[in-house]
């Protein structure tokens, strides 16, 4: 069998985990919100018509935060559409996506959804087609106590207290020409930088995102990062990347090995930051929020026919992919990159939650059940909290289209605040088990508590409503542990949490 291997060590951390790096998103898109997160006339909708099966499910993954509204929605977004009796909110044109938004769920529904779904919110402001008045205005509205127009204006509309959002997206992928009012790198590193200052000036207590690349393929990627950021260095906190992939040709050994590329743009946005950073001898340092990524691809071409059939229709069945085995196993490879990287990726956003591109699936007054992807989100929230600790692995390697010496075994470790270690690893090799020996000499006297594996061995299995457990984790192999060493095995194609404990 081929081996690899793993060293530990508790001192050698890469930082502490932020938690919000388990975020998610839901956007005004398709049936994330109606028919998703809200459809009340479904039996088990709450009082505010919040389906509470979905809830549970959103529970189930332990998500510290959820970006809201948009995406691309947001660059059209009148913030103060989605606030007052619902009956008077405008149904709107959403350009981004060619359908009709009826603002039945706005603001202050999300804020309530969010609180009974234990997360909170990530507010994205629209400096797309509004700017930097109406930015600072929505923060009045959410986050000033009383005795202003807008602060007095929420109360009104039934929430006396502030709503506390403390992230806040400064405008969604303006590097996109695709966004409305897409914008230069420096027309739109001027209007994030006044915006940012008048956010802060009304509430200090927040923290921003700027527009990083829509993707690590865009023409103007890295310049555009530069620019922006001369211009609003000082006045933001994160700088944001986005990144989904896809395997249309079927070339699964190449489709696992985009971690390497999420790996590359991490490493190169920091430099970018640090870099002017140092060109501005600035003492801060910013951080980077993930805030989208994902594989996205099977659902474009039926994206296509129902916007042809149904052009501005309201909450169509846009953006649906459903995720195979394979998928899941890029999902943990990208987990195991934030980890490597979490002294610097503070946040990140599978986009995104329900229904669209997500790992949670409803029907429209049926069931909710869990995509592949679901599962190595569930285990990196649930258990990779605390440190992250630099993992020294060796492991066989491929070649593969557009990467070389590919590590066939990828691995990252946590430590809890209780002493627990967690370890996460794939084995991308098609067909061969690989053991794994690791060295945990550092940890003194730990006991082998839990393998957990996701395997199917069909890389295009997928669960569906009516099948719903077809790809789920299941236990491994036990962990063979001896005085600080230990060994297990990974199935060929499998994505893996092994737990140790004091
Ligand atoms: O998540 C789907 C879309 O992808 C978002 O609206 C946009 O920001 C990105 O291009």
């Amino acid at each position: 069998m081929k081996k690899a291997s793993l060293i530990l060590d508790k001192d050698y951390a890469i930082g502490q985990i932020d938690p919000r790096m388990y975020g998610s998103f839901i956007e005004h898109l398709g049936r994330a919100v109606y028919g998703g997160i809200y459809e009340p006339d479904h039996p088990t909708a709450d009082e505010n018509g919040f389906r509470e099966d979905v809830i549970a499910k959103v529970r189930e993954l332990n998500i510290p935060i959820v970006r809201y509204p948009g995406g691309n929605f947001v660059s059209g977004f009148n913030w103060e559409d989605s606030i007052g009796p619902r009956a008077q909110r405008p149904r709107r044109l959403d350009l981004a996506w060619g359908t009709t938004e009826t603002n039945e769920v706005g603001l202050h529904e999300f804020v309530d959804w969010a609180r009974k779904a234990n997360t909170d919110v990530m507010y994205a402001v629209n400096l797309g087609t509004r700017g930097p008045d109406a930015a600072r205005n929505v923060v009045e509205y959410a986050n000033h106590k009383s005795g202003s127009y807008w602060s007095d204006l929420r109360a009104k509309n039934g929430a006396k207290d502030p709503f506390g959002i403390k992230l806040w997206c400064l405008g969604n992928e303006m590097d996109g020409p695709w966004q409305m009012c897409h914008k230069t790198a420096y027309e739109y590193g001027r209007v994030a930088n006044e915006a940012a200052k008048m956010m802060k000036w009304v509430d200090p207590s927040i923290q921003v995102v700027a527009c990083g690349s829509a993707a690590h393929d865009m023409p103007t990627y890295g310049a555009w990062e530069y620019e922006m950021l001369m211009e609003c260095y000082e006045n933001v906190d994160y700088v944001s990347l986005h990144r989904y992939y896809g395997n249309p040709t079927g070339d699964t050994p190449g489709f696992l090995a985009r971690s390497m590329d999420l790996d590359d743009f991490i490493r190169e946005v920091v430099a970018i930051c640090d870099a002017v950073g140092g060109r501005k001898h600035a003492k801060k340092k910013l951080n980077l929020s993930f805030d989208e990524w994902n594989v996205w691809y099977h659902s474009s071409q039926q994206d296509k026919e129902i916007l042809k059939a149904d052009k501005w229709g309201r909450a169509l069945p846009l953006l649906e992919d459903i995720y195979n085995f394979e998928d899941a196993l890029l999902a943990g490879a990208i987990l195991i990159t934030f980890l490597k990287n979490a002294d610097r990726v503070k946040v990140a956003c599978l986009a995104q939650l329900v229904n669209v591109i997500a790992p949670i699936m409803t029907r429209n007054g049926g069931g909710v059940w869990a995509q592949t992807i679901f599962y190595p989100m569930m285990h990196a929230s649930r258990y990779g909290r605390g440190t992250a600790l630099r993992p020294i692995v060796t492991s066989p390697v491929y070649d593969c289209k557009d990467y070389e010496r590919v590590p066939l075994v990828d691995a990252a470790a946590t430590l809890g605040d209780d002493g627990s270690l967690t370890v996460f690893a794939i084995n991308r090799s098609m067909d061969e088990d690989i053991e794994l020996d690791f060295d945990l000499r550092a940890f003194g006297d730990l006991k082998a508590q839990e393998h957990i594996v996701l395997h199917h061995d069909d890389v295009k299995a997928v669960n569906t409503e009516a099948n719903p457990d077809n790809v789920v984790p299941a236990p491994g192999t036990p962990v063979k542990i001896d005085g600080g060493k230990a060994s297990v095995v990974l199935p060929a194609l499998s994505w893996n949490v092994m737990k140790f404990k004091k």
